[in-house]
């Protein structure tokens, strides 16, 4: 192994920027040579990319985004957007990748994979913490706390105005941040993929909230879930209550910027610089991650496969809190 390619690839997630910086300079120290490729598999299939050193990734480490930018790649979908990319790798020598990114990026990486054989390790960037094989994927923690953060505004102005507000939470089809928003939060009532009947609950909770004059209340709503978007929640609460006035916080793409938390800084730094040993010790086609602080390393495939759960007792110790 000589040289290694780099890349961020799917939704940026805050501490990509560390990560890539552990990559490239652990690259440096043992000898190789390191290329970022930029905007994802686009930057493969473009062959958009630039040698690194240690001083390129300098003063990176605080920043959100990604310096090498990002990508949902759609021509990397393509046997012929893979040829691409397989070219751009052969005539630039390019050993080994290091692929941050979440499951749709490792999805790409299992299949680069098979069609080529390049060996690949992953990094779990996403503020989703859907990955399966870390307890914490790089970003969730950073986003969370923004979440939160907004949350704790929120309810200033709820509390002044005996609001009920819908809080839409980013995740796709994962809960994990609407949990962890909105136990930190104080939230009333987090809606969630993982858990059914939320809604339910939440007429029942309001109907008796009713007869206890309990005056404002903060219901999270993470976007995958199944009652609909926090748009659409809120409207089927005003069909229950006619005469509330339900506001509706959506909260987006902030949840993505930002300078990262020291918890991604440090699991970035980590996670990137072990990317780097694996390819040098010949473990390939694996993700990498973090379970109970211990490095973990699980095949590329069952990362994919396998779904992560959340977990439970958080769920309870939500229902708990909230009564
Ligand atoms: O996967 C990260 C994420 O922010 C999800 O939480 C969200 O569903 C999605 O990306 C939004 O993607 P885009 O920015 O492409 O709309």
């Amino acid at each position: 192994m000589k040289k290694i390619g780099v890349f961020t690839s799917g939704g940026d997630a805050p501490g990509m920027n560390a990560c890539i910086r552990a990559v490239v300079r652990n690259a440096c120290k043992n000898n190789l040579e390191v290329v970022g490729i930029y905007n994802g598999y686009d930057g493969l299939v473009d062959a958009n990319l630039e040698t690194l050193t240690t001083s390129n990734v300098a003063n990176i480490i605080q920043l959100g985004g990604t310096i090498l930018k990002s990508s949902r790649s759609k021509r990397f979908r393509t046997p012929d957007g893979r040829k691409m990319a397989y070219d751009t790798i052969k005539q630039h020598q390019i050993d080994g990748l290091v692929c941050i990114g979440g499951d749709g990026s490792y999805a790409g990486a299992l299949a680069f994979n098979k069609e080529f054989g390049v060996p690949v390790v992953g990094c779990p960037g996403t503020i989703d913490n859907d990955i399966y094989g870390t307890d914490f994927t790089i970003g969730f923690d950073t986003a969370v706390n923004t979440a939160m953060q907004a949350i704790d505004k929120i309810r200033d102005t709820a509390e002044s105005h005996h609001n009920v507000f819908f809080v839409e939470v980013m995740g796709r089809h994962s809960g994990y941040i609407a949990l962890y928003a909105g136990l930190a939060g104080g939230a009333e009532m987090i809606l969630m993929p993982e858990t059914k009947g939320e809604f339910e609950k939440l007429i029942e909770v309001f109907e008796n909230k009713q007869k206890r004059k309990k005056q404002f209340s903060i219901i999270i709503v993470a976007e995958g879930d199944e009652e609909g978007n926090a748009l659409q929640v809120a409207a089927k609460f005003k069909q229950a209550f006619p005469t509330s006035e339900p506001k509706v916080t959506v909260l987006g793409h902030i949840q993505r910027g930002g300078p990262p938390s020291v918890n991604d800084r440090i699991l970035a730094s980590s996670l990137g610089s072990a990317a780097v040993e694996c390819l040098l010790n010949n473990k390939r086609q694996v993700a990498l991650g973090l379970v109970n602080n211990q490095l973990q390393l699980t095949a590329l495939e069952m990362a994919i496969q396998e779904k992560k759960e959340i977990n439970p007792q958080l769920i309870q110790l939500a229902k708990i809190l909230s009564t």
